[in-house]
């Protein structure tokens, strides 16, 4: 057996929470251990920050503290929880990871690349992902989904515009590299989802198991 880091990513409203625990369930019922996690948070300190991310406020929080705040929380979720489940060769499920940033920070901000990589490689070093499931779905459709279920958080008050580049950003990442990401398609009912993870499967238990 070996550890595995699967991320799960893309826009509000995507399902990625729902499908992350039918995800768990098929492994564990499989004897594999997974830890599953979220960012930003995590950790009791990284879900303070993640509290600051999210929280609305009256000071408009500049693009640079938004993105130092997101590794500061990375770096310490890292530390307690991701680093050490791999080492005891558990899988990880995580709700969300630097892909995010890439997209959130980098497409829907436009922060530049370069920037965020460089912070990548200073808080994670090699560490990236072996596995990155991206749930995908049309703008309008995510938005009405986060909107239903209540009060927005500071990103959610985002418009189209920015929630466009974070979809096309992360499919960008995604052509580019082919062999690390998964496409899914979120605006199709949960069944057919659950149905292409179970498809899933099988590779992922060859890979658990080396
Ligand atoms: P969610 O986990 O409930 O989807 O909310 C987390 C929000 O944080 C979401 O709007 C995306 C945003 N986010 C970033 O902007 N950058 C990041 O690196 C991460 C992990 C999340």
């Amino acid at each position: 057996m070996s550890g595995l880091f699967v991320t799960l990513e893309g826009p509000e409203g995507a399902g990625k929470s729902t499908n992350r625990e039918y995800l768990a369930e098929r492994l564990r019922a499989h004897g594999v251990e997974v830890v599953l996690t979220r960012e930003p948070g995590g950790t009791p300190l990284a879900e303070r920050i993640r509290e600051l991310l999210l929280a609305p406020s009256a000071e408009p929080m500049c693009e640079d503290a938004e993105l130092l705040l997101v590794f500061a929380a990375r770096a310490q979720h890292l530390a307690q929880v991701i680093r050490p489940a791999l080492a005891r060769d558990a899988v990880v499920l995580c709700d969300r990871f630097t892909d995010a940033t890439y997209a959130y920070q980098g497409g829907g901000r436009g922060l530049g690349a370069e920037r965020i990589a460089r912070l990548e490689t200073f808080v994670q070093g090699e560490l990236r992902p072996d596995l990155t499931l991206v749930f995908d779905l049309p703008v309008e459709v995510g938005l009405s989904r986060a909107a239903a279920r209540g009060r927005l958080d500071r990103f959610e008050q985002e418009g189209l515009a920015f929630f466009q580049a974070v979809r096309d950003a992360y499919l960008a990442r995604a052509r580019a590299c082919p062999g690390r990401y998964r496409v899914l398609d979120a605006g199709q009912p949960l069944s057919g989802v659950q149905q292409a993870l179970d498809a899933l499967l099988p590779e992922l238990l060859e890979r658990i198991r080396g």
